[in-house]
């Protein structure tokens, strides 16, 4: 059956962990951007926002993380220290994804925040089109207090991801091949 290119994006897109330089280049990162703000979203909120680290300010990030890590665990060995502070070292770019919820009659805060995960899945999704490397990611950092503060968002605003975006290192793996019978049901 014929299909659109933009369907096999779809179906094999795959994340990679393993990112070098160079991120992408500035032509590729307004389509991500476009596509980012293609996600589906009730009622136009808009809750959503984000922060593009590169170069040198990745070593900031860095810095922001070891400070977090100290001031929850003063003692914490150097080495999980060094590990804090190299996380942000492992792509040439990240996307920080932020949802600003507000408050609406109609729209819930919970779809304000699918909304803005749907804006990190049209990133993946862009960047694979692209041949850039990409993976989301979060772990306790993304919801440390000290993080928030330090990128500057406001009580209201939460980070809900670190989007890696890079020149994958190696090939990539084949996305897994579920079966759609497992997830999806006929009803009643
Ligand atoms: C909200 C969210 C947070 C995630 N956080 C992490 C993370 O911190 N570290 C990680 O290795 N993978 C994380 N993942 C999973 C990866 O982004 C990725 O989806 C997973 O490795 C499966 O790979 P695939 O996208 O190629 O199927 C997260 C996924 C989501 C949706």
């Amino acid at each position: 059956m014929q299909h659109h290119p933009a369907l096999e994006v779809l179906i094999q897109r795959v994340s990679c962990a393993q990112l070098e330089a160079p991120a992408p280049a500035p032509e590729q990162l307004i389509l991500i951007q476009k596509a980012a703000l293609r996600a589906a979203d009730h009622h136009q909120l808009r809750s959503w926002r984000f922060l593009v680290i590169e170069g040198g300010a990745l070593k900031t990030l860095g810095n922001l993380f070891l400070q977090a890590r100290l001031e929850v665990t003063p003692d914490l060995s150097p080495e999980l220290l060094q590990r804090a502070q190299s996380l942000p070292l492992r792509a040439p770019m990240i996307v920080v994804a932020i949802a600003n919820p507000v408050a609406d009659p109609k729209v819930p805060e919970l779809e304000q925040l699918l909304s803005a995960g749907a804006t990190v899945q049209n990133m993946l999704n862009a960047a694979f089109a692209l041949g850039v490397g990409a993976i989301w990611r979060t772990g306790d950092l993304a919801s440390n207090p000290q993080v928030c503060r330090g990128l500057g968002l406001a009580d209201s605003e939460s980070i809900i991801g670190f989007l890696y975006l890079g020149t994958p290192k190696g090939a990539l793996r084949e996305a897994p091949a579920l079966n759609c019978e497992d997830f999806f049901k006929t009803w009643p």
